[in-house]
């Protein structure tokens, strides 16, 4: 069920719920709301605390009971880990604790934005702990036969600042919604996510949200030449996609174009991946679904820049129809390469869009792609790699991305390795001749179609998809980048020039 928000300024111990949720800091420290708690318990707090072993740690809970004293039926301490180290992300993750230990009651009232020191931004921390509730508490139940969804329906937070604070849990649930959109669909079954369908579940989510959808079929990619998206669609019975988006505000300032890879099914192809390598696969279009999802709430967060987004759709599979090692396409801005081995095959469908990201003339591209497992072995599996030709560019991306808590760290793009992928066929070739360095080798490779914009690159192979539950981010999908390209959207400015 979605989360609807409220925001109040009645005191928090009188407000009509079933659960009170108040912040606690380490050394167990009262935050604001939990003296309310201590009277119900006739003074006992302190001593409950102890004897359950309770810290206060970032996102520990302890429920509490409260002998019917309050407007809540029962009580619950959320801890938000040392007072002077408070950041935003510790509200995110308290926002997570609230919802995962709030399943079973419909509503609750909280205290925890009013914790937020003076040095964090109010609006900023009301988003953060509605992200934290909304990301927190996702469960994906579609392919379930007796699903038990979590009941937790509305969530007030109480706050003296509530008009400061309603800005920002407004955001915080027009973009947690978004990344709950892209986590769906990256955790759909590739039977039930053809490019196709792919297609059209873009189009239903972006209809009336003030965005331009045009969708290329083969017969379309074929017009305008994209020869990288139709030769590794070639071995699939699912004919290839791109989605091309489009929002214009009247009078934007400057133009943002995103890229997402968009492979809804990575076999490797003819260079056919082992089998536990194939497991997660149905997660390599997880770049195209974070693209689309921001796309989706940009005139609700009241986006100034135009914004233009390519995401090709394929599906990468081994038959008598697909590309073979030794082949040679060749892609929309008229370069070739050798595709050595068909299992990188998200440079081959990027390689179109960026180029025709960088015709439409925008003041600077980002691109995400789940798109080498060399990233994941350099920067493991919850930072994604960044890499640019623009360092001013980079930068900006790279403090949005630390403002929202979704870590990236920066690649280097070496001049010196692009003769690793130079190919005595064709322009260039797909695979390195070096086994080593492989994400900045791709990144070289997609560099070769975006021109002279300036553009950022996120290898997100590793946090685009989490091997368990760690606070906010729930096992499977994460929805990584979507928070990101928000706030790049939201602050953006055309780079300074060189
Ligand atoms: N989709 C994979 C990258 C990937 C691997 C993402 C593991 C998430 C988890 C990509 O298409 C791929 O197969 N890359 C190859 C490139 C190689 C053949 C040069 C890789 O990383 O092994
Ligand atoms: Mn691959
Ligand atoms: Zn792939």
């Amino acid at each position: 069920m979605p989360v609807a928000f409220a925001v109040s300024t009645a005191p928090a111990d009188q407000v009509k719920a079933d659960l009170l949720a108040v912040p606690v800091f380490a050394g167990n420290l009262l935050g604001p709301g939990a003296d309310a708690v201590d009277r119900a318990l006739g003074g006992g707090l302190a001593a409950f605390m102890t004897e359950a072993g309770f810290e206060a740690k970032t996102g520990q809970t302890l429920a509490v009971p409260t002998n019917g004293a309050l407007g809540a039926s029962a009580a619950v301490l959320v801890g938000l880990g040392a007072r002077d180290e408070l950041t935003v992300d510790a509200f995110r993750k308290a926002g997570a604790a609230l919802a995962k230990g709030a399943t079973k009651v419909a509503s609750v009232v909280t205290t925890l934005a009013e914790a937020a020191p003076a040095a964090l931004d109010r609006a900023e921390v009301g988003q953060a702990v509605v992200e934290g509730v909304l990301l927190g508490g996702y469960e994906f139940l579609g392919y379930k036969s007796a699903p038990m969804p979590s009941k937790l329906a509305e969530v007030t937070l109480v706050s003296r600042a509530a008009a400061t604070l309603r800005r920002g849990v407004e955001r915080g649930a027009t973009v947690g919604s978004a990344a709950i959109w892209a986590r769906d669909i990256v955790n759909t079954p590739a039977k039930d996510l053809s490019p196709v369908e792919f297609a059209k579940s873009a189009q239903r989510l972006l209809r009336g949200k003030g965005v331009k959808v045009d969708v290329l079929d083969e017969a379309a990619l074929k017009r305008e030449r994209c020869g990288g998206i139709l030769g590794v669609g070639m071995g699939s019975q699912q004919p290839p996609r791109l989605v091309k988006m489009t929002y214009a505000p009247t009078g934007a300032r400057g133009t943002l174009a995103l890229v997402g890879k968009g492979v809804v099914f990575d076999s490797g192809g003819l260079s056919l991946k082992p089998a536990g390598g194939m497991e997660t696969m149905k997660t390599d279009m997880a770049g195209a679904a974070a693209v689309i999802a921001t796309m989706s709430v940009l005139r609700d967060l009241g986006v100034k820049a135009k914004v233009v987004a390519f995401t090709p759709m394929v599906e990468n599979m081994p038959s008598g129809t697909a590309i073979r090692p030794g082949d040679v396409l060749t892609f929309r801005n008229g370069k070739t390469a050798e595709v050595l081995n068909t299992d990188a095959e998200g440079r081959l469908i990027l390689a179109d869009a960026l180029a025709l990201a960088a015709e439409a003339k925008p003041d600077a591209i980002v691109d995400l792609a789940t798109l080498t497992g060399a990233c994941m072995v350099a920067l493991g599996e919850r930072i994604a790699g960044l890499m640019t030709n623009d360092e001013p560019w980079g930068d900006q991306v790279r403090a949005a991305a630390d403002q929202v808590g979704e870590p990236v760290w920066p690649l280097p793009l070496p001049k010196d390795y692009e003769k690793l992928i130079e190919s005595e066929l064709a322009d260039i070739r797909n695979t390195a001749t070096s086994t080593y360095g492989g994400a900045l080798t791709a990144g070289l490779f997609l560099q070769h179609f975006v021109g002279e914009v300036p553009w950022v690159h996120l290898d997100i192979a590793g946090p685009s998809r989490a091997p368990s539950d760690n606070g906010y981010v729930r096992k499977g999908g994460t929805g990584f980048g979507v928070r990101t390209l928000a706030e790049v959207a939201t602050r953006f400015r055309k780079p300074r020039r060189k």
